[in-house]
């Protein structure tokens, strides 16, 4: 086959052929890419991509059709109030989220809702066919939870609604009573074209309450109630508000004409009116059931070849399963001693969750570009009072993972880039959308919000103190991680040096089989073709560029004015946005640094953070040929190395520190062991021959410092602060640093021969085992995977559902370092 490879041929072929030759070349190669992007495009269209909410699916559009799921036990009156629909860290849920998921095909939820006394499953699938993104549906099952009676009674609203341009229009007969039967509603938009919904009545298993009350002859809960309304733009989030108060006003009309004495049963009173806009943009249904139950929503767009059915969603969902298990196993082949069933049922939910709680997001933000001035003396107190005069910007749109549905279901900038390492061994190129999605967000200047805060649903659920992005802060540039996990890879791809799994040749198109280029071929469409990631990264490589000189920029810190003897008078770094209490920006919060704030400052965590950027920078522009940069950038990558040791290693505490100005002017350290002490080791910047690795390896490993029992604490047991105050980062212990230790670990020092080899893998041997075994333990005992553990006893705290970064524990388990 390699004779026929195109540009061997046209290199042999001499210059007379090559002007025509390499025009061939390059239109095929643009008309695979085309297809490759325009089919990976359409894979990843729909979703439930309204992480925010216990399951809503929608697509990848800014302003088209949401959808939503709602339910409430109805066995007395006072469960109803608190009808589920947007995931609560004050629910009474044992845990939820995907226990298998595939962001291009599908794949299954469970609710453990002990509150409502119901297990809540979603089974969500996608059909690809057609030019509109194919078809989907979703199987919604409940059974009665352990310890709760059989014949438990569960409502359930279902609910479509149009944002932006379209229509939507109940097509089957609304009775008084309610609607028999499937429930059809149809629907198009610009972008959808014409499509249906219909919610079926599910099989004969299926009981609804029997009523025994002269209101049922009002509403026959057998069948299926409705409600349609048209709803004001932007008020479309707010369904839940809609629908209690539809809910109430039956509630109350129920009170007037029986007296309380003779209220109908809850069932019967908490349900839709059965009337309103039957063309309205907001159509919702309700099923009422006792005991085990499940009913499909089935969602087919004019386009494909075939409608979606309840036969074909069941099939689906069993292949789903099957193969995310065996993929699972590919990708993180757990190794031991994690290599049990137990592990994986595990490592499977975390991972699905995280992947499942990829959101698309849609709306303006609140921006405070005023200057504020951070280089005078004091500074944090004029800044504290300065008003912030934030100006609405936008809209604009964000394809991210969130950290925690049920408390930050929202874009963060510093959780993504650990949120893309397992995503990305996933699939690499959902992690290269998303990172694009993010990149397309940084601003002229080059600075991107570090919390996305879209739209007024967002809105809601963020305190007015942190909803005012400034253009001066920064955070944790983690997504660097995610390139240069990316990079990596298409590095291994090219040593194996393995043909493309499709190309034009093959075949009849593009290596299709069933009507479409395979999912798992789309992954990793961008390793595969060298084409697509260097499109990609030529794409890239200047708004990296931007983003990076930004920092530089914004975050200097001065070297120079206060005699510091360096290395480099230019490798320096402070957080802007600095308080006594606080440094929001380092992601590290309330970890604690020099009181009070000052000009001269230098931050070793942020200069470690400025040595994995000139690293990511210089790497892509080795593959994108920016020579010049890529030598200016390696100058730049050795100064921070010596910087390092140079600004912040004190040779007293035997540790690296923060800097700052004291009362007689002098630089001094600010020594606060903790996480930033292991940045330099975290973020492989420390050369195994370093002769501070020793120390740094001993802090690490002394249980009257970091070490405990369940993982490193975020701030020595010795330090002043240690669980003081808001007790943030003031010791728990956060999963993903200890993913970065243990990454750095394996990758860097446990092979290298030298003093500190077997130390170095001592730890990592024990650091890994304690970490896993812990969220483990008490993924069992609390059904969650919580936003940090206990620096004490390990217990799960603060957020719950924190299936962002502490899901990366599953590639702990395997390995799989990126
Ligand atoms: C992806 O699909 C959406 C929805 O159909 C469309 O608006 C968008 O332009 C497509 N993007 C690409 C790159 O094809």
């Amino acid at each position: 086959m390699k004779l026929l490879d195109p540009i061997l041929w046209v290199a042999a072929a001499g210059s007379a052929l090559l002007a025509s030759a390499s025009e061939t070349v390059d239109q095929s190669t643009l008309a695979l890419e085309n297809a490759i992007t325009a089919a990976s495009n359409s894979s990843l269209l729909w979703g439930p991509y309204r992480p925010g909410l216990y399951f809503g699916v929608r697509p990848r559009i800014p302003k088209s059709l949401m959808t939503g799921l709602m339910w409430a036990n109805v066995d007395d009156y006072a469960h109803f109030k608190d009808l589920r629909h947007s995931a609560e860290q004050g629910d009474d849920v044992r845990g939820f989220g995907w226990v298998e998921y595939d962001a291009r095909s599908g794949g299954r939820q469970v609710i453990n809702d002990v509150g409502m006394s119901v297990k809540i499953e979603t089974e969500f699938v996608k059909v690809e066919g057609g030019d509109k993104g194919g078809n989907w549906g979703v199987r919604i099952r409940g059974t009665p939870i352990e310890g709760a009676p059989e014949d438990v009674r569960t409502t359930l609203i279902f609910y479509t609604g149009l944002e932006g341009q379209g229509q939507l229009h109940l097509d089957s007969d609304l009775e008084t009573d309610g609607i028999e039967g499937t429930v059809l509603i149809g629907g198009r938009t610009p972008d959808l074209g014409d499509f249906k919904v219909e919610i079926t009545d599910g099989p004969k298993t299926n009981v609804h309450p029997v009523i025994n009350h002269d209101a049922a002859a009002e509403k026959d809960i057998q069948k299926t109630q409705y409600v349609g309304a048209n709803l004001m733009e932007d008020t479309l989030w707010r369904a839940k508000d809609l629908i209690l108060q539809q809910i109430s006003a039956a509630v109350q009309s129920a009170s007037q004409k029986y007296g309380e004495n003779d209220m109908p049963p809850p069932a019967q009173i908490f349900t839709l009116p059965n009337t309103g806009v039957v063309s309205g943009n907001f159509q919702a249904v309700q099923k009422t059931f006792e005991g085990s139950f499940e009913f499909d929503v089935l969602y087919t767009s004019r386009s494909a070849p075939q409608a979606m059915t309840s036969g074909g969603l069941g099939e689906r969902i069993e292949e789903i399963k099957t193969a995310f298990r065996a993929r699972f196993d590919e990708v993180f082949p757990l190794k031991a001693p994690f290599d049990k069933e137990e592990y994986v049922s595990f490592a499977r939910e975390l991972f699905s969750s995280l992947l499942g709680g990829v959101g698309y997001f849609h709306g303006t933000s609140l921006v405070d570009r005023t200057h504020h001035d951070e280089d005078s003396e004091n500074f944090w107190e004029s800044s504290l009072s300065t008003p912030r005069s934030p100006q609405e910007e936008g809209p604009t749109t964000l394809f991210t993972a969130t950290p925690s549905r049920c408390f930050f279901p929202r874009g963060f900038y510093w959780d993504e880039g650990f949120h893309l390492l397992p995503i990305g061994l996933w699939d690499n190129d959902l992690s290269l959308e998303i990172v694009k999605s993010w990149f397309g967000l940084v601003d002229e200047d080059g600075w991107v919000g570090r919390e996305q805060i879209l739209g007024s649903e967002a809105r809601s659920r963020v305190p007015a103190d942190f909803v005012v992005q400034e253009t001066r802060y920064a955070n944790p540039p983690t997504l660097m991680l995610a390139v240069v996990a990316f990079i990596e890879r298409l590095d291994q791809q090219a040593n194996v040096g393995s043909e493309p799994s499709f190309n034009f040749q093959d075949g009849n198109g593009i290596g299709l089989s069933g009507g479409g280029i395979e999912n798992e071929m789309l992954s990793s469409a961008h390793i595969e073709h060298p084409t697509l990631a260097t499109t990609y990264l030529n794409d890239l490589y200047p708004i990296l560029k931007r983003h990076y000189d930004w920092f530089r920029r914004t975050q200097a810190g001065d070297i120079k004015a206060w005699d510091r003897e360096a290395f480099s008078m230019k490798e320096g770094y402070r957080w802007r946005g600095r308080t006594p209490d606080h440094c929001l920006t380092s992601g590290l919060d309330d970890y604690p640094r020099a009181r009070p704030p000052h000009t001269g400052e230098l931050h070793v965590d942020l200069l470690s953070w400025m040595g994995l950027m000139t690293k990511t920078l210089r790497v892509v522009a080795e593959k994108v040929g920016e020579e010049d940069d890529v030598a200016e950038l390696k100058r730049v990558e050795e100064a921070i190395i010596r910087n390092i040791d140079d600004l912040h290693w004190n040779e007293e505490e035997q540790a690296y520190c923060d800097a700052t100005i004291d009362e007689y002017e002098e630089s001094v350290h600010v020594c606060h062991k903790g996480y930033i002490s292991l940045f330099p080791i975290l973020l492989g910047l420390l050369s195994p021959e370093s002769p501070h690795l020793g120390a740094v390896l001993d802090l690490m490993r002394d249980p009257e410092e970091l070490w405990s029992p369940w993982g490193l604490r975020s701030l020595s047991k010795k330090d002043e602060y240690y669980g003081q105050g808001e007790n943030y980062w003031r010791g728990p212990i956060w999963i993903p640093i200890q993913y970065l230790a243990l990454s750095s670990l394996y990758k860097n020092y446990i092979n290298t021969p030298g003093p500190n080899q077997e130390k170095a893998r001592e730890i990592y041997t024990e650091l890994r085992q304690n970490v896993v075994e812990n969220v483990f333990n008490e993924w069992k005992r609390t059904g969650i995977a919580w936003e940090q553990y206990d620096r004490e006893t390990g217990e799960g705290s603060r957020a719950k559902g924190f299936t962002g970064w502490t899901s990366m524990v599953v590639m702990i388990m395997a390995e799989t370092y990126k």
